[in-house]
């Protein structure tokens, strides 16, 4: 697992390399493109309290049984489908969507998200236990079955975001927590994201959005998120695409392009979501 995520990393660094190298008419536009998209971004402050945070080092994981718990928790995040087996039906990790270990402002960060729930969520019309929140992305991006609430893979996962919100004031959240608010254009033109798709997305997530297994994540298909994820909506997916994809130029696309992509990958194949309830 150590070798293929260096290799990844070299992968990513030597496309970066490929990015740069294009000619430079094409880096001029890609200057005027991310300042357009500046003025398109909307960056929404949540009804919460939010607070500027720095992501604490893992060696301050304390030791005995809590640290074991927050250590499986962090496991649990970057190996979703090998820690949590039994309750993953697909091939995602948390941290595919919810960026570096959950700490990624924009990426739904999972810090200080122990210290606002129990909240209140529209898709539930009620409030809800984080424990909950935790077992809807379960059955729905990991295409699983919820995890009971005592189970020791859940309390893991609490407990490391538990430990991820250290120094955050309880009823306060991070900057940044979930995802960009952007203004959907008037018209989303899926095959336009068809060939954003091809030209950008492609060389990672497949000609089949199969990805590449232990490197890139699928983006439709059987080990893909199913259609009751937040990520099977155009809206959630632009905004986290336009934050943070392509990988080797996030922020690169603008609005439109990242509703246009969207669009035409939400549009693919997704195993079809049966409530357990
Ligand atoms: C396919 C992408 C994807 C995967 C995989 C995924 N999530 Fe999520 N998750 C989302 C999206 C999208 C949201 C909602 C963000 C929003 O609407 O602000 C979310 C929201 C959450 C929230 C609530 C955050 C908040 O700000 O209220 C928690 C907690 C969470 N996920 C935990 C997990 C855990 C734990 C895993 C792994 C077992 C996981 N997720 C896997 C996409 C994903
Ligand atoms: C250089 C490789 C690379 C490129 C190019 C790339 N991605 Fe990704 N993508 C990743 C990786 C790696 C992740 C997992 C999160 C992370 O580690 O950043 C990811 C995660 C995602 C996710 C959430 C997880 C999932 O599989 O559903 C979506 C959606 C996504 N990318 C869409 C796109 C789109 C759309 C484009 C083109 C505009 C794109 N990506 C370009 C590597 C890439």
């Amino acid at each position: 697992m150590k070798t293929q995520g260096v290799l990844r990393d070299k992968i990513i660094q030597w496309l970066a390399v490929a990015v740069l190298a294009a000619p430079i008419s094409l880096l001029v536009s890609g200057i005027v493109v991310s300042r357009r998209v500046h003025a398109e971004t909307r960056h929404e402050e949540p009804a919460t309290p939010a607070v500027a945070w720095k992501a604490p080092s893992p060696g301050t994981i304390p030791q005995g049984e809590l640290g074991e718990s927050i250590r499986l928790g962090r496991n649990i995040m970057n190996k979703t489908p090998q820690y949590a087996s039994r309750y993953v039906g697909n091939r995602m990790n948390c941290v595919d969507c919810h960026l570096n270990e959950g700490t990624q402002a924009w990426a739904s960060p999972l810090a200080g998200i122990t210290t606002i729930f129990p909240a209140y969520t529209k898709r539930d019309g009620r409030v809800i236990t984080i424990e909950h929140r935790i077992q809807e992305c379960f059955e729905r991006s990991e295409n699983g079955t919820p995890p009971p609430s005592n189970s020791q893979q859940m309390v893991a996962l609490v407990a490391y975001m538990n430990w991820l919100s250290k120094g955050i004031p309880m009823g306060s959240t991070v900057k940044g927590r979930g995802l960009l608010q952007l203004t959907p254009p008037a018209h989303v033109d899926a095959a336009a994201g068809a060939k954003i798709y091809a030209q950008q997305c492609q060389v990672c997530h497949g000609a089949n959005g199969q990805g590449i297994p232990g490197m890139f994540p699928p983006v439709w298909g059987p080990g893909s998120f199913n259609d009751g994820a937040g990520m099977s909506k155009v809206e959630k997916m632009a905004a986290f695409v336009k934050a943070n994809m392509p990988k080797t130029s996030s922020g690169s696309l603008t609005v439109q392009q990242a509703y246009d992509v969207a669009a035409f990958v939400t549009a693919k194949p997704h195993t079809h979501f049966k409530s357990a309830k």
